[in-house]
């Protein structure tokens, strides 16, 4: 079995990497990615030397290189996870979020169907998508289903759903055998220092100001993120081709109650006076169009089979921020940039 997954070198491609290159040493596993500012090899350094594993650096939105890669090795199966991921840059500049989440994905099938042709046979596409494609919830009760209407505020949420709608069309036209899973916000080691989480971890370390947009009473579903690597194998491996399924914990936090645990944790850990953290809390200008609330709900993957979460947030924002605390020189490669030259260092390219 060869697999390729795409965006590898990303957060939660550097988990579903380690995941399945530790777990099925009698896969092949090759880890294809453009290494763009989210792209870092040092979140693989303890699985880059095993054997069945490889990395090749390319760019999705080229279509010939997606089609000699895929030529050459014929790969049996794809997940594909490369894509830009931040509502904040999509927001600031759209066109790339069409170019890598839309053509990157449309690339990919046209690769896999031009090689795979009409033998579809223990053959798989598994992209991986957010639950941002469904828009957001009320200050009520009630969770996105894999029924819900697809509406997207967000140009990265709107880029995700057409690359979904992309997806399904090609298993729909085309027989591919395709699985979509639509996951909410993750948490853990290894997260670029944009989002919420790691972002205020490092400010809350150097004392610098935790940027709260609007109220902070916004409301997110927060899952670890090796749960989720944990589904995506569940569901590559069990999953019903043309299905969708919905990844989450049912573990919803308004932002501004994360964000005051996440300071007390902190306090705690870096031995300071508990309250001093909360006061680097400042209210800014709201995100534009900034979803209210996202919940999933994830009974159908759980039911048909038979995966479920593994730990609780509070463990789980405990083991995050002992993480990044005790990986400070991962942290401090990613503010200074010093990790993008870990590729040239690793393949003299
Ligand atoms: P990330 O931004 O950390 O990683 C994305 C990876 O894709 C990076 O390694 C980057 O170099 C690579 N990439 C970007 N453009 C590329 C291109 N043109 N060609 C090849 N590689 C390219 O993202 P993430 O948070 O790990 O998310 C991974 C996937 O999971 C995305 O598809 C995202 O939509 C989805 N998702 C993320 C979350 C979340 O909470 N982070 C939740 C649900 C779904
Ligand atoms: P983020 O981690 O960017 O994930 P997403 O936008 O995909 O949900 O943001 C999580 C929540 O935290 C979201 O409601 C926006 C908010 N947020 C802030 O209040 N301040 C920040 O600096 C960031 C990055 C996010």
């Amino acid at each position: 079995m060869h697999i390729l997954i795409t965006g590898g070198a990303g957060f939660i491609g550097s988990h579903v990497v380690r995941h399945l290159v530790t777990t099925y040493p009698q896969y092949t596993i090759t880890n294809l990615d453009k290494l763009t500012y989210a792209g870092n090899l040092e979140n693989l350094r303890d699985v880059e030397d095993s054997r069945n594993y490889r990395f090749v650096r390319r760019d999705i939105t080229d279509s010939a290189a997606m089609l000699e890669l895929f030529e050459k090795e014929g790969f049996d199966g794809v997940i594909h996870l490369a894509a830009e991921s931040h509502v904040d840059r999509s927001i600031a500049s759209p066109t790339e979020f069409v170019m890598t989440n839309v053509l990157g994905t449309v690339n990919l099938l046209n690769a896999a169907r031009a090689v795979w042709k009409e033998d579809f046979s223990g053959k798989l596409f598994y992209h991986v998508s957010t639950d941002e494609v469904y828009g957001a919830l009320g200050n009520k009760d009630g969770a996105f289903t894999e029924t819900t209407s697809y509406d997207p505020h967000s140009p990265y949420s709107a880029s995700k759903a057409s690359s979904d709608h992309f997806v399904r069309a090609y298993h729909d036209t085309y027989g591919m055998p395709t699985v979509i899973s639509n996951c909410s916000n993750n948490y853990g080691p290894y997260q670029f220092p944009e989002k919420l989480i790691p972002l205020f971890i490092n400010n809350i370390r150097n004392n610098k100001p935790l940027p709260v947009y609007g109220k902070g009473e916004n409301v997110r579903d927060w899952l670890w993120v090796v749960d989720h690597a944990q589904a995506i194998d569940v569901i590559y491996h069990n999953g019903e081709p043309g299905e969708t399924y919905n990844i989450g914990g049912r573990n919803e936090w308004k932002n501004i109650d994360l964000i005051r645990l996440l300071c007390r944790i902190m306090d705690r850990k870096l031995w300071r006076v508990e309250g001093k953290s909360e006061k680097l809390i400042s209210y800014v200008t709201d995100r534009a169009g900034h979803d209210f609330r996202y919940a999933i709900d994830s009974s159908k993957l759980q039911k048909e089979l038979g995966w479920l979460p593994s730990l609780r947030f509070e463990e789980g924002l405990e083991k995050t921020v002992d993480w990044y605390l005790e990986n400070q020189e991962w942290l401090d490669h990613v503010t200074s940039g010093e990790y993008q030259r870990y590729y040239e260092e690793m393949y003299g390219e």
